[in-house]
Protein backbone atom coordinates (compact mmCIF):
# COMPACT_ATOMS: atom_id res chain seq x y z
CA UNK A 1 0.00 0.00 0.00
CA UNK A 2 1.05 3.47 -0.61
CA UNK A 3 0.25 6.82 0.90
CA UNK A 4 -0.31 5.46 4.49
CA UNK A 5 -1.34 7.77 7.02
CA UNK A 6 0.77 6.54 9.68
CA UNK A 7 4.22 4.83 9.83
CA UNK A 8 3.90 2.85 13.35
CA UNK A 9 7.65 1.16 14.22
CA UNK A 10 7.28 -1.52 17.27
CA UNK A 11 4.93 -4.26 17.17
CA UNK A 12 5.48 -5.48 20.90
CA UNK A 13 1.55 -5.36 22.51
CA UNK A 14 1.05 -1.18 22.52
CA UNK A 15 2.23 -1.11 19.28
CA UNK A 16 -0.46 -3.73 17.85
CA UNK A 17 -3.00 -2.26 19.79
CA UNK A 18 -2.15 1.18 18.59
CA UNK A 19 -2.03 0.20 14.80
CA UNK A 20 -5.18 -1.31 14.69
CA UNK A 21 -6.82 1.41 16.90
CA UNK A 22 -5.86 3.77 14.14
CA UNK A 23 -6.62 1.80 11.24
CA UNK A 24 -10.13 1.10 13.18
CA UNK A 25 -10.47 4.99 13.00
CA UNK A 26 -10.25 5.65 9.55
CA UNK A 27 -6.49 5.75 9.40
CA UNK A 28 -3.93 3.80 6.95
CA UNK A 29 -1.35 2.31 9.01
CA UNK A 30 2.19 0.66 7.60
CA UNK A 31 3.64 -0.79 10.41
CA UNK A 32 7.16 -1.95 11.06
CA UNK A 33 9.37 -4.37 13.56
CA UNK A 34 12.68 -4.99 13.84
CA UNK A 35 11.91 -8.68 13.21
CA UNK A 36 10.20 -9.77 10.26
CA UNK A 37 8.44 -12.68 11.51
CA UNK A 38 6.79 -10.36 14.31
CA UNK A 39 5.23 -8.21 11.76
CA UNK A 40 4.10 -11.03 9.27
CA UNK A 41 2.29 -12.70 12.59
CA UNK A 42 0.63 -9.78 13.25
CA UNK A 43 -0.76 -8.39 10.01
CA UNK A 44 -1.36 -12.48 9.68
CA UNK A 45 -3.41 -12.46 12.77
CA UNK A 46 -5.51 -9.39 12.55
CA UNK A 47 -6.38 -9.32 8.90
CA UNK A 48 -7.26 -5.53 8.93
CA UNK A 49 -7.35 -3.64 5.25
CA UNK A 50 -6.00 -0.62 6.70
CA UNK A 51 -2.51 -2.01 7.67
CA UNK A 52 0.26 -2.80 5.67
CA UNK A 53 3.76 -3.95 6.68
CA UNK A 54 6.99 -2.36 5.58
CA UNK A 55 10.39 -4.74 5.90
CA UNK A 56 12.67 -2.19 6.25
CA UNK A 57 13.20 1.51 7.03
CA UNK A 58 13.71 3.01 3.66
CA UNK A 59 10.29 0.83 2.82
CA UNK A 60 8.31 2.15 5.44
CA UNK A 61 9.64 5.86 4.52
CA UNK A 62 8.62 5.26 1.01
CA UNK A 63 4.68 3.79 2.17
CA UNK A 64 4.06 7.28 3.61
CA UNK A 65 2.38 10.34 2.80
CA UNK A 66 4.56 13.47 2.97
CA UNK A 67 4.88 15.16 5.35
CA UNK A 68 5.72 11.63 7.00
CA UNK A 69 4.20 10.68 10.44
CA UNK A 70 5.62 8.20 12.20
CA UNK A 71 5.04 6.96 15.88
CA UNK A 72 8.06 5.12 17.54
CA UNK A 73 6.62 2.37 20.19
CA UNK A 74 9.95 1.09 21.32
CA UNK A 75 11.35 0.55 24.54
CA UNK A 76 12.43 3.93 26.46
CA UNK A 77 16.32 3.97 26.43
CA UNK A 78 19.03 3.41 23.79
CA UNK A 79 16.45 1.98 21.19
CA UNK A 80 14.84 5.13 20.70
CA UNK A 81 17.92 6.45 19.73
CA UNK A 82 19.11 3.67 17.68
CA UNK A 83 15.92 3.71 15.79
CA UNK A 84 15.91 7.31 15.26
CA UNK A 85 19.77 6.91 13.95
CA UNK A 86 18.49 4.52 11.44
CA UNK A 87 15.57 6.34 10.31
CA UNK A 88 16.71 9.92 9.61
CA UNK A 89 18.58 8.81 6.27
CA UNK A 90 14.94 8.49 4.58
CA UNK A 91 13.36 11.25 6.21
CA UNK A 92 12.52 14.94 4.64
CA UNK A 93 12.49 18.17 6.26
CA UNK A 94 8.73 18.78 7.82
CA UNK A 95 8.33 14.92 8.78
CA UNK A 96 6.91 14.41 12.27
CA UNK A 97 8.30 11.76 14.63
CA UNK A 98 6.45 11.24 17.69
CA UNK A 99 7.61 9.23 20.76
CA UNK A 100 5.08 6.89 22.45
CA UNK A 101 7.23 5.39 24.93
CA UNK A 102 7.79 6.10 28.31
CA UNK A 103 10.77 8.45 27.58
CA UNK A 104 12.86 10.46 30.63
CA UNK A 105 11.88 14.28 29.25
CA UNK A 106 15.19 15.71 29.04
CA UNK A 107 16.16 12.66 26.47
CA UNK A 108 12.80 13.84 24.57
CA UNK A 109 14.55 17.15 24.38
CA UNK A 110 17.73 16.34 23.41
CA UNK A 111 16.31 14.60 20.38
CA UNK A 112 13.78 17.32 19.93
CA UNK A 113 17.20 19.55 19.65
CA UNK A 114 19.15 17.06 17.61
CA UNK A 115 16.30 16.55 14.93
CA UNK A 116 14.68 20.05 14.99
CA UNK A 117 18.89 20.33 13.12
CA UNK A 118 17.81 18.33 10.59
CA UNK A 119 14.27 19.70 9.94
CA UNK A 120 12.65 16.93 11.42
CA UNK A 121 10.16 17.56 14.06
CA UNK A 122 9.40 15.44 17.12
CA UNK A 123 6.88 14.91 19.50
CA UNK A 124 7.12 13.33 23.31
CA UNK A 125 3.88 11.46 23.38
CA UNK A 126 2.28 10.28 26.86
CA UNK A 127 0.28 7.50 26.14
CA UNK A 128 -1.54 6.13 29.45
CA UNK A 129 -4.43 3.21 30.02
CA UNK A 130 -2.40 -0.10 29.29
CA UNK A 131 -3.16 -1.94 26.22
CA UNK A 132 -6.62 -2.50 26.39
CA UNK A 133 -6.24 1.37 26.69
CA UNK A 134 -4.05 1.71 23.54
CA UNK A 135 -6.75 -0.53 21.50
CA UNK A 136 -10.11 1.27 23.10
CA UNK A 137 -8.91 4.51 23.67
CA UNK A 138 -5.37 5.77 25.69
CA UNK A 139 -5.33 9.08 27.08
CA UNK A 140 -2.69 10.91 25.28
CA UNK A 141 -0.33 13.36 26.09
CA UNK A 142 1.72 14.98 23.54
CA UNK A 143 4.47 17.46 23.90
CA UNK A 144 6.86 19.75 21.23
CA UNK A 145 6.53 22.85 19.07
CA UNK A 146 2.92 23.40 18.81
CA UNK A 147 3.43 23.04 14.35
CA UNK A 148 4.34 19.53 15.00
CA UNK A 149 1.16 18.82 17.00
CA UNK A 150 -0.79 20.20 15.03
CA UNK A 151 0.32 17.87 12.51
CA UNK A 152 -0.71 15.14 14.14
CA UNK A 153 -3.71 16.59 16.02
CA UNK A 154 -6.19 15.62 13.97
CA UNK A 155 -5.60 11.96 14.40
CA UNK A 156 -4.35 11.65 18.31
CA UNK A 157 -7.64 13.30 18.62
CA UNK A 158 -9.67 10.38 16.65
CA UNK A 159 -7.69 7.52 18.79
CA UNK A 160 -8.03 8.69 22.37
CA UNK A 161 -10.66 7.98 24.85
CA UNK A 162 -13.44 10.87 25.12
CA UNK A 163 -15.14 11.90 28.07
CA UNK A 164 -18.03 13.95 28.82
CA UNK A 165 -15.43 16.61 28.31
CA UNK A 166 -14.12 15.77 24.66
CA UNK A 167 -11.03 13.69 23.71
CA UNK A 168 -8.79 12.82 25.77
CA UNK A 169 -5.57 14.83 24.03
CA UNK A 170 -4.47 17.62 24.35
CA UNK A 171 -1.63 19.49 23.50
CA UNK A 172 0.82 19.81 26.60
CA UNK A 173 3.30 22.39 25.88
CA UNK A 174 6.83 22.72 24.41
CA UNK A 175 9.93 20.42 25.05
CA UNK A 176 9.42 17.14 26.69
CA UNK A 177 6.09 18.34 28.32
CA UNK A 178 4.39 15.58 27.03
CA UNK A 179 6.79 13.08 28.55
CA UNK A 180 6.99 15.14 31.66
CA UNK A 181 3.29 14.84 32.52
CA UNK A 182 3.12 11.27 31.86
CA UNK A 183 5.76 10.53 34.32
CA UNK A 184 4.11 12.67 36.75
CA UNK A 185 1.07 10.87 35.65
CA UNK A 186 3.05 7.48 36.71
CA UNK A 187 4.10 9.14 39.85
CA UNK A 188 0.42 9.57 40.94
CA UNK A 189 -0.62 6.20 39.90
CA UNK A 190 2.31 4.93 42.16
CA UNK A 191 1.00 6.78 45.08
CA UNK A 192 -2.65 5.44 44.45
CA UNK A 193 -1.39 2.28 44.01
CA UNK A 194 0.65 2.31 47.50
CA UNK A 195 -2.33 4.14 49.09
CA UNK A 196 -4.62 1.46 48.22
CA UNK A 197 -2.21 -1.30 48.98
CA UNK A 198 -1.69 0.64 52.81
CA UNK A 199 -5.60 0.27 53.07
CA UNK A 200 -5.70 -3.46 51.99
CA UNK A 201 -2.80 -4.00 54.69
CA UNK A 202 -5.11 -2.52 57.54
CA UNK A 203 -8.04 -4.58 56.26
CA UNK A 204 -6.03 -8.02 56.38
CA UNK A 205 -3.82 -7.00 59.44
CA UNK A 206 -6.17 -4.82 61.78
CA UNK A 207 -9.78 -6.91 60.23
CA UNK A 208 -8.59 -9.90 59.38
CA UNK A 209 -10.14 -10.12 56.01
CA UNK A 210 -9.78 -12.36 52.90
CA UNK A 211 -8.72 -10.66 49.51
CA UNK A 212 -12.39 -11.68 48.91
CA UNK A 213 -13.94 -9.38 51.69
CA UNK A 214 -11.43 -6.83 50.98
CA UNK A 215 -12.47 -6.83 47.23
CA UNK A 216 -16.15 -6.03 48.25
CA UNK A 217 -14.74 -3.39 50.80
CA UNK A 218 -13.34 -1.56 47.29
CA UNK A 219 -16.28 -2.36 45.19
CA UNK A 220 -18.21 -0.04 47.75
CA UNK A 221 -15.89 2.60 47.37
CA UNK A 222 -16.04 2.47 43.91
CA UNK A 223 -19.64 3.79 44.39
CA UNK A 224 -18.15 6.72 46.33
CA UNK A 225 -15.81 9.48 46.43
CA UNK A 226 -13.04 6.82 45.43
CA UNK A 227 -14.44 5.59 42.18
CA UNK A 228 -12.00 5.60 39.63
CA UNK A 229 -9.83 2.20 37.52
CA UNK A 230 -7.26 1.54 39.75
CA UNK A 231 -10.08 1.24 42.64
CA UNK A 232 -12.21 -1.09 40.68
CA UNK A 233 -9.34 -3.40 39.25
CA UNK A 234 -8.43 -4.01 42.78
CA UNK A 235 -11.81 -5.04 43.21
CA UNK A 236 -11.34 -7.75 40.71
CA UNK A 237 -7.79 -8.07 40.97
CA UNK A 238 -8.41 -9.31 44.85
CA UNK A 239 -11.72 -11.87 43.37
CA UNK A 240 -9.30 -13.36 41.34
CA UNK A 241 -8.46 -17.01 42.26
CA UNK A 242 -5.85 -19.24 40.88
CA UNK A 243 -7.12 -21.75 38.25
CA UNK A 244 -4.12 -24.28 40.03
CA UNK A 245 -4.43 -23.50 43.65
CA UNK A 246 -8.07 -22.69 44.17
CA UNK A 247 -6.79 -20.05 46.55
CA UNK A 248 -6.60 -16.33 45.86
CA UNK A 249 -4.07 -15.26 43.70
CA UNK A 250 -3.06 -12.45 45.02
CA UNK A 251 -1.98 -14.16 48.19
CA UNK A 252 0.57 -16.67 45.93
CA UNK A 253 2.02 -13.35 44.45
CA UNK A 254 5.89 -12.66 45.95
CA UNK A 255 5.38 -9.30 47.79
CA UNK A 256 8.33 -7.58 45.76
CA UNK A 257 7.34 -4.77 43.50
CA UNK A 258 9.19 -3.36 40.48
CA UNK A 259 9.38 -0.58 38.59
CA UNK A 260 10.50 0.55 35.34
CA UNK A 261 11.87 3.94 36.22
CA UNK A 262 8.91 7.04 35.77
CA UNK A 263 8.40 7.56 39.35
CA UNK A 264 11.59 7.40 40.38
CA UNK A 265 12.55 10.25 38.25
CA UNK A 266 9.39 11.93 38.94
CA UNK A 267 10.69 11.68 42.76
CA UNK A 268 14.44 13.42 40.82
CA UNK A 269 12.87 15.80 39.20
CA UNK A 270 10.74 16.93 42.63
CA UNK A 271 13.98 17.23 44.00
CA UNK A 272 16.10 19.39 40.98
CA UNK A 273 12.95 21.47 41.02
CA UNK A 274 13.06 21.85 44.82
CA UNK A 275 8.96 21.28 45.01
CA UNK A 276 7.98 18.82 47.95
CA UNK A 277 6.25 15.62 46.80
CA UNK A 278 7.02 13.61 49.55
CA UNK A 279 4.12 11.25 48.84
CA UNK A 280 4.80 10.44 45.69
CA UNK A 281 8.91 10.01 46.42
CA UNK A 282 7.50 7.68 49.48
CA UNK A 283 5.19 5.44 47.14
CA UNK A 284 8.75 4.77 44.99
CA UNK A 285 10.78 4.49 48.06
CA UNK A 286 7.98 1.23 49.21
CA UNK A 287 8.38 0.06 45.77
CA UNK A 288 12.39 -0.12 46.88
CA UNK A 289 12.36 -1.50 50.44
CA UNK A 290 9.72 -4.20 49.32
CA UNK A 291 12.41 -5.72 47.39
CA UNK A 292 14.85 -6.17 49.71
CA UNK A 293 12.51 -9.42 51.13
CA UNK A 294 15.25 -10.96 52.98
CA UNK A 295 16.26 -8.17 55.27
CA UNK A 296 12.90 -7.58 56.28
CA UNK A 297 12.13 -11.59 56.76
CA UNK A 298 15.58 -11.38 59.17
CA UNK A 299 14.33 -8.70 60.61
CA UNK A 300 10.92 -9.57 61.14
CA UNK A 301 12.08 -11.84 64.03
CA UNK A 302 14.64 -9.19 65.27
CA UNK A 303 12.40 -6.05 65.60
CA UNK A 304 9.36 -6.81 67.35
CA UNK A 305 6.84 -3.36 67.48
CA UNK A 306 6.30 -2.73 71.13
CA UNK A 307 3.04 -3.19 72.89
CA UNK A 308 -0.04 -5.38 71.45
CA UNK A 309 -1.40 -4.91 67.78
CA UNK A 310 -4.38 -2.80 69.10
CA UNK A 311 -7.65 -4.02 67.81
CA UNK A 312 -8.84 -2.05 65.25
CA UNK A 313 -10.92 0.70 65.94
CA UNK A 314 -14.58 1.11 65.55
CA UNK A 315 -15.22 2.66 62.16
CA UNK A 316 -11.74 1.74 61.19
CA UNK A 317 -12.87 0.85 57.47
CA UNK A 318 -14.31 4.61 56.93
CA UNK A 319 -11.08 6.04 58.04
CA UNK A 320 -9.06 3.99 55.91
CA UNK A 321 -11.10 5.38 53.08
CA UNK A 322 -10.97 8.53 54.78
CA UNK A 323 -7.26 8.00 54.51
CA UNK A 324 -6.73 7.20 51.08
CA UNK A 325 -9.09 10.03 49.86
CA UNK A 326 -6.82 12.03 51.44
CA UNK A 327 -3.80 10.42 50.26
CA UNK A 328 -5.01 10.68 46.62
CA UNK A 329 -5.84 14.08 47.26
CA UNK A 330 -2.25 14.94 48.15
CA UNK A 331 -0.57 12.64 45.60
CA UNK A 332 -2.75 14.95 42.98
CA UNK A 333 -1.57 18.53 44.93
CA UNK A 334 1.94 17.42 45.03
CA UNK A 335 1.57 16.45 41.33
CA UNK A 336 0.10 19.92 40.07
CA UNK A 337 2.67 21.85 42.14
CA UNK A 338 5.38 20.45 40.01
CA UNK A 339 3.55 21.04 37.02
CA UNK A 340 3.48 24.24 37.96
CA UNK A 341 7.57 24.62 38.51
CA UNK A 342 8.40 22.68 35.70
CA UNK A 343 6.25 24.53 33.29
CA UNK A 344 7.68 27.63 34.78
CA UNK A 345 11.51 26.56 35.21
CA UNK A 346 11.38 24.72 32.08
CA UNK A 347 9.09 27.15 29.80
CA UNK A 348 6.48 24.08 29.13
CA UNK A 349 3.59 26.16 29.08
CA UNK A 350 1.60 23.19 30.23
CA UNK A 351 -2.05 24.34 30.90
CA UNK A 352 -3.03 22.22 33.97
CA UNK A 353 -6.24 22.26 33.78
CA UNK A 354 -6.13 20.71 30.31
CA UNK A 355 -3.86 17.47 31.81
CA UNK A 356 -6.58 17.16 34.36
CA UNK A 357 -9.23 16.88 31.76
CA UNK A 358 -7.54 14.09 29.34
CA UNK A 359 -7.03 12.25 32.53
CA UNK A 360 -10.72 11.67 32.90
CA UNK A 361 -10.99 8.39 30.79
CA UNK A 362 -8.44 6.57 29.27
CA UNK A 363 -5.40 6.58 31.60
CA UNK A 364 -5.02 4.36 34.78
CA UNK A 365 -5.25 6.97 37.13
CA UNK A 366 -8.47 8.44 35.95
CA UNK A 367 -11.14 8.93 39.07
CA UNK A 368 -14.01 10.48 40.15
CA UNK A 369 -12.12 13.48 41.92
CA UNK A 370 -10.51 14.70 38.31
CA UNK A 371 -13.53 17.02 37.18
CA UNK A 372 -13.65 18.38 40.74
CA UNK A 373 -9.94 19.09 40.71
CA UNK A 374 -9.82 20.61 37.12
CA UNK A 375 -13.17 22.97 38.21
CA UNK A 376 -10.78 24.30 41.29
CA UNK A 377 -7.94 24.56 38.74
CA UNK A 378 -9.53 26.93 35.93
CA UNK A 379 -11.12 29.10 38.82
CA UNK A 380 -7.65 29.32 40.72
CA UNK A 381 -5.36 28.69 37.91
CA UNK A 382 -2.09 30.32 39.63
CA UNK A 383 -2.98 27.98 42.75
CA UNK A 384 0.50 25.60 42.81
CA UNK A 385 -0.91 23.06 44.83
CA UNK A 386 -4.68 23.66 45.15
CA UNK A 387 -4.09 24.04 49.07
CA UNK A 388 -5.21 27.44 49.25
CA UNK A 389 -8.53 26.92 47.44
CA UNK A 390 -12.00 26.81 49.96
CA UNK A 391 -13.29 24.25 48.45
CA UNK A 392 -10.48 21.72 48.12
CA UNK A 393 -9.28 22.31 51.73
CA UNK A 394 -12.74 21.35 52.50
CA UNK A 395 -12.40 17.69 51.36
CA UNK A 396 -9.41 17.74 52.85
CA UNK A 397 -10.63 18.89 56.30
CA UNK A 398 -13.38 16.32 56.11
CA UNK A 399 -11.21 13.76 55.75
CA UNK A 400 -8.58 14.42 58.48
CA UNK A 401 -9.72 12.99 61.48
CA UNK A 402 -10.22 9.58 59.80
CA UNK A 403 -6.90 9.51 58.43
CA UNK A 404 -5.08 10.56 61.03
CA UNK A 405 -6.95 7.72 63.30
CA UNK A 406 -6.02 5.35 60.40
CA UNK A 407 -2.60 6.17 60.67
CA UNK A 408 -2.51 6.14 64.46
CA UNK A 409 -3.57 2.70 64.61
CA UNK A 410 -1.08 1.89 62.00
CA UNK A 411 1.75 2.86 63.69
CA UNK A 412 0.71 1.31 67.18
CA UNK A 413 -0.01 -1.78 65.17
CA UNK A 414 3.48 -1.83 63.06
CA UNK A 415 1.98 -1.44 60.14
CA UNK A 416 3.38 0.75 57.75
CA UNK A 417 1.34 2.86 55.72
CA UNK A 418 4.19 5.62 53.96
CA UNK A 419 1.95 6.90 51.44
CA UNK A 420 -0.61 8.37 53.70
CA UNK A 421 2.02 8.76 56.77
CA UNK A 422 3.84 10.94 54.11
CA UNK A 423 0.47 12.94 53.06
CA UNK A 424 -0.44 13.59 56.76
CA UNK A 425 3.11 15.36 57.61
CA UNK A 426 3.30 17.17 54.05
CA UNK A 427 0.04 18.41 55.31
CA UNK A 428 1.29 19.24 59.01
CA UNK A 429 4.18 20.88 57.89
CA UNK A 430 2.59 22.80 54.58
CA UNK A 431 -0.01 24.46 57.58
CA UNK A 432 2.73 25.01 60.82
CA UNK A 433 3.55 28.66 59.88
CA UNK A 434 6.74 28.24 61.72
CA UNK A 435 8.80 25.20 61.17
CA UNK A 436 12.29 24.37 63.46
CA UNK A 437 14.05 25.53 59.75
CA UNK A 438 15.54 28.42 61.97
CA UNK A 439 17.55 26.28 63.90
CA UNK A 440 18.95 24.37 61.32
CA UNK A 441 19.78 27.71 59.71
CA UNK A 442 21.33 28.99 63.01
CA UNK A 443 23.47 24.97 62.72
CA UNK A 444 24.69 25.81 59.38
CA UNK A 445 26.06 28.78 60.12
CA UNK A 446 27.91 27.69 62.88
CA UNK A 447 29.85 24.77 61.43
CA UNK A 448 29.82 26.11 57.69
CA UNK A 449 29.42 30.09 57.62
CA UNK A 450 27.03 29.24 55.58
CA UNK A 451 24.73 32.64 56.59
CA UNK A 452 21.14 33.18 57.76
CA UNK A 453 18.62 35.91 57.14
CA UNK A 454 16.67 37.19 60.39
CA UNK A 455 12.77 38.46 61.00
CA UNK A 456 13.43 41.47 62.61
CA UNK A 457 15.73 43.22 59.92
CA UNK A 458 16.65 42.34 56.42
CA UNK A 459 20.04 41.63 55.17
CA UNK A 460 22.31 38.27 55.31
CA UNK A 461 24.28 37.48 58.74
CA UNK A 462 26.84 35.31 60.01
CA UNK A 463 27.89 34.73 63.63
CA UNK A 464 30.84 33.95 64.91
CA UNK A 465 29.08 31.25 66.77
CA UNK A 466 31.85 30.04 69.65
CA UNK A 467 32.07 33.69 70.96
CA UNK A 468 28.97 34.50 71.19
CA UNK A 469 27.80 34.62 75.41
CA UNK A 470 24.07 33.25 75.09
CA UNK A 471 21.74 35.14 77.35
CA UNK A 472 20.17 33.28 79.53
CA UNK A 473 16.21 32.25 79.14
CA UNK A 474 13.70 34.49 80.13
CA UNK A 475 10.07 33.06 80.27
CA UNK A 476 8.35 31.57 76.93
CA UNK A 477 9.54 32.21 73.56
CA UNK A 478 7.15 34.42 71.20
CA UNK A 479 7.58 31.44 68.78
CA UNK A 480 6.40 28.65 70.36
CA UNK A 481 3.03 26.95 69.12
C1 LIG B 1 0.04 3.74 31.89
C2 LIG B 1 1.12 3.14 32.75
C3 LIG B 1 2.23 2.53 31.98
C4 LIG B 1 3.40 2.07 32.85
C5 LIG B 1 3.07 0.95 33.76
C6 LIG B 1 4.27 0.29 34.40
O1 LIG B 1 -0.24 4.90 32.13
O2 LIG B 1 -0.50 3.06 31.02
O3 LIG B 1 1.65 4.13 33.57
O4 LIG B 1 2.71 3.47 31.07
O5 LIG B 1 4.40 1.64 32.01
O6 LIG B 1 2.17 1.33 34.70
O7 LIG B 1 4.99 1.15 35.21
P1 LIG B 1 5.95 0.51 36.32
O8 LIG B 1 6.57 -0.73 35.70
O9 LIG B 1 6.99 1.54 36.61
O10 LIG B 1 5.08 0.15 37.46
Amino acid sequence: MNGADLGLIGLAAMGQNLALNFARNGFRVCVYNRTADQTRAFLEQVREEALCAAYSLDDLARCLVRPRRILLMVRAGTAVDEVLEQLLPFLEKGDVVMDGGNSHFADTERRMQALAAEGIRFLGLGISGGTKGALLGPSLMPGGSPEAYAAVEEMLTRIAAVSDAGPCCAYMGRGGAGHFVKMVHNAIEYAFMQGIAEAYDGMRTGMGMSPEVAAEVFARWNEGALQAYLTELTARVLRYRDPETGEPLVERILDEAEQKGTGRWAAQSALELGVPAPTLTAAVTARTLSHFKAHRERLAALLPWPGPVPAAPEGFLADLEDGLNLTLLVAFSQGLWLFHEASRQYQYGTDRAEVLRIWRAGCIIRARWLPFLEEILREDPENPHLLFHPRFLEQIRQRLPGAIRARRWALEAGVPMPALGSALEYLQAMRRAWLPANLIQAQRDAFGAHTYRRIDRPGVFHTEWEETISPRPQGRSPWSV
